[in-house]
């Protein structure tokens, strides 16, 4: 049986990684995590990849290495949350990939705030209503899916239950 690769989407910090892991696990499929597949690649963590060479050097392997990835049979992917800034990645995903929204409240993700500031450089060097801001402009990217998980309230664990259980993937 053919199986759709599926693509978890949303802002940094959501729980895509630990989702994404957790699927894998459930379902016996491959699991890629964008990001630590770049960091693994150049040997070098995205915050100095950006410190070193730009963001904009970030982005094009990005894009390369979600285009390589989201025609992967059965793949289970975890984005960064920046990935849908770019058309051609979000018209990708949207076509090879079923794209999950992994979705959050402001007030629930304010709380993590401080453990994601040290690895994400595009939270570094804001104030908090200027990341606010971010949360809110993102969430405009994020329309592009398939379907939507409300996330809060509920444990890494029972997200990817109900994913398991509304898509019916078991
Ligand atoms: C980014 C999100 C990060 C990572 C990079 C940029 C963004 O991924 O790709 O730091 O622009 O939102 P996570 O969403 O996994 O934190």
């Amino acid at each position: 049986m053919m199986e759709q690769p599926i693509a978890l989407i949303g802002f940094m910090g959501v729980g895509k990684t630990t989702v994404g892991s957790l699927l894998s696990e459930k379902l016996s499929r491959p699991f890629i995590d964008v990001d630590k597949e770049i960091e693994r690649h150049h040997g070098m963590k995205i915050r100095d990849m950006f410190a070193t060479y730009g963001e904009s050097m970030f982005r094009e392997e990005e894009k390369k290495f979600i285009t390589h990835y989201a025609k992967q049979e059965g793949t289970i992917l975890s984005l960064g949350g920046g990935a849908f800034l770019q058309e051609d990645i979000k018209t990708i995903c949207m076509e090879e990939c079923l794209v999950l929204f992994l979705d959050i409240s402001w007030e629930n993700w304010r709380e993590r705030l401080d453990e994601l500031m040290e690895d994400r450089p595009v939270l570094r060097n804001k104030t908090v209503e200027e990341i606010r801001e971010l949360f809110e402009e993102r969430k405009s990217l994020y329309q592009a899916h398939h379907k939507k998980f409300m996330t809060d309230g509920w444990s890494e664990e029972e997200v990817a239950d109900h994913i398991i259980e509304s898509l019916q993937l078991k």
